[in-house]
């Protein structure tokens, strides 16, 4: 059988690190060929990595029959447009998060795959790690009870990465720079949609901007988050961390028989009243590493190239579909604007 085509959109850290190398460990794909903006760059980058060829522009690969699918990894704000493109160029798709920047792209992107049928998977990578799965099983397996409260924080330096000579310049480029809303907090607020399988119906955000001159938007937000299933929740995103607890994605629940708090269980002795450790996830996967982990960022990204291929392939539904990467958008859209506005924001849910 012919192996699935890959083509990658945008050739930078995460297209190396994570993307390619991750579609590298699976023998039923081929990864074929790579585009980005920066050729000098992106030769260099497929030479490393032993990409086949380097497409001249966007058309070429999305022309190419021996290419099934792509990957879209390119900055945050170039995802709705390069999806779309690719979608109707009738190619599978597997995007980096945020799925895009604003409620518009993302509901043409739900309606692009509806009328396509192609697979689409928005890329939550922090989906992939086994102490985050026992999270939500156990949550689903109701071992906390009802859920009354969530929590999940993005709080990262960010300071590698940010400025013309950092990692990712375009982060901090004021032509389009990156909202950490919705780079950074898509992370635990899509942790939080998938395990409790709801959706936000009404944000209220504060923002400042005091840790990183540097970034041209706020650096630090918080968001409280009326979910549709009655629970409610506290979201932090900030990239300004110094010292202690750079955290990406921790994740909190809050039920009526236990807590869930980062990576374990907890209930209280009825008799003793002190608080016990069920479950200690972080301990029992202590040892597990992603299986390509000798990178800068080490995400469980070929677990998750593994999930889009079963998917295409028909063997699994995609674990962050388009309307669950809409939804996520469409919260943090409407968080950013509480956040300017100072007024609560009704999210638009319907995809
Ligand atoms: N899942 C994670 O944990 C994680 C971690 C880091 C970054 N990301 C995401 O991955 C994406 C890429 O980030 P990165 O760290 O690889 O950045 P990067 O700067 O290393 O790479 C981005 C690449 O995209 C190219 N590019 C810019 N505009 C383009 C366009 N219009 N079309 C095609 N290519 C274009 C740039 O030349 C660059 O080579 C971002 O959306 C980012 O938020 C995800």
């Amino acid at each position: 059988m012919n192996p699935i085509g890959i083509g990658v959109i945008g050739g930078g850290g995460i297209a190396a690190e994570g993307h390619i190398r991750g579609f590298q460990t699976d023998p039923r794909c081929l990864v074929r060929a790579l585009w980005d903006v920066d050729d000098a760059r992106v030769q260099e980058q497929a030479q490393r990595l032993g990409v086949y060829s380097v497409s001249a522009s966007l058309n070429a690969l999305l022309d190419r029959d021996d290419i099934q699918a792509v990957s879209v990894c390119s900055p945050d704000h170039t995802h709705g447009e390069l999806c779309h493109r690719a979608l109707q160029a009738g190619k599978h798709v597997l995007c980096e998060k945020p799925m895009c920047t604003s409620r518009a792209d993302a509901a043409r992107l739900v309606q692009d795959v509806r009328a396509t049928g192609l697979t689409f998977l928005a890329g939550h990578v922090y989906h992939f790690r086994p102490e985050a799965e026992a999270m939500v099983a156990a949550y689903r397996n109701g071992e906390i009870g009802d859920a009354w409260l969530a929590e999940g924080d993005y709080i990262s330096d960010m300071r590698p990465f940010y400025g013309a000579d950092g990692f990712t310049p375009w982060r901090t480029d004021s032509r389009a720079p990156q909202d950490i809303l919705l780079g950074g907090g898509c992370h635990p607020l899509g942790m939080m949609l998938w395990a409790l399988q709801t959706r936000v119906t009404q944000v209220f955000a504060v923002a400042n901007h005091r840790a990183e001159p540097i970034l041209p938007l706020n650096d630090c937000y918080v968001a409280t988050l009326q979910f549709e299933n009655g629970v409610i929740g506290k979201l932090i995103a900030a990239s300004g961390n110094r010292g202690y607890a750079p955290t990406g994605g921790n994740l909190v629940i809050y039920g009526t028989h236990g807590t869930l708090w980062r990576n374990k269980l907890y209930r209280n002795d009825m008799h003793t009243h002190k608080s016990q450790v069920i479950h200690d996830w972080a301990e029992e996967f202590k040892e597990h590493r992603p299986r390509v982990h000798d990178t800068r960022q080490v995400h469980h990204f070929a677990e998750q190239c593994e999930h889009f291929l079963d998917c295409i392939q028909g063997k699994a539904q995609p674990r962050t579909s388009v309307v669950d990467g809409a939804r996520i958008v469409a919260a943090l859209s409407a968080a950013i604007e509480s956040a300017r506005t100072g007024q609560p924001v009704t999210v638009d849910n319907a995809f």
